[in-house]
């Protein structure tokens, strides 16, 4: 069984992007699963915070997990061409402290997939996480890409995804990470 864990960069109640989440949990090949989370109630980072309480006990339960999955799917909107803050500032928290970066992060297989209202469909955010991935140093999966275009046509009111195409997309997306998180985790 390969075990992933997914983390959607949205807020929003009605979020494309933790629609595809859902439906990749869906999607999912046999004799893998996926563990949805969301960036709910990480608060802004602070390093004063940090050295006087420590790593909140939410970012340390998701910590924990990614540290018990085979990978890592990062499903990311995209904001002014780039990673929406609230999502990066969850990773950095997540990146705390260094120590626990290998544990948690280092060689770790990790796939990126997004899905935005404009034309090109998170191209730009998904090419910004690189170099974080790199600093993390994980394995991230290049064999397929999925960017999500035009989201409100595909998506209904509560986010759920609704276009087959991209679903089917989305399923051998999946298809392809789980077998390279196998050969690699
Ligand atoms: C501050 C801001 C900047 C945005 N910039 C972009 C952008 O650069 N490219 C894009 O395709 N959509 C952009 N959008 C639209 C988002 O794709 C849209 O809000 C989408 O619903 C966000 O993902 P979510 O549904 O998962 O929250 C932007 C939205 C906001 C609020």
């Amino acid at each position: 069984m390969v075990t992933l864990f997914g983390i959607s960069g949205s807020l929003r109640k009605g979020s494309y992007n933790s629609g595809l989440l859902r439906a990749a949990v869906e999607l999912m090949p046999e004799n893998a699963r996926l563990e949805a989370e969301t960036i709910e109630g990480i608060p802004l980072y602070n390093a004063d915070v940090e050295t006087a309480e420590g790593v909140p006990d939410v970012v340390e339960r998701i910590k924990d997990r990614i540290a018990a999955a085979d990978g890592l799917l990062l499903v990311t909107p995209e904001y002014n061409n780039s990673i929406p803050g609230v999502f990066k500032n969850a990773i950095d928290w997540i990146s705390r402290p260094p120590e626990d970066r290998i544990r948690v992060f280092q060689n770790r297989p990790v796939g990126i997939i997004g899905a935005s209202a404009g034309p090109h469909g998170t191209v730009f955010s998904q090419t910004a996480w690189l170099p974080v991935l790199r600093t993390l140093a994980m394995r991230p999966w290049f064999g397929k890409l999925l960017y999500v275009n035009g989201a409100m046509k595909l998506f209904d009111s509560s986010g759920n995804l609704i276009d087959d195409a991209i679903r089917s997309r989305l399923k051998s997306y999946l298809e392809g990470f789980v077998a390279f998180v196998r050969e690699n985790r």
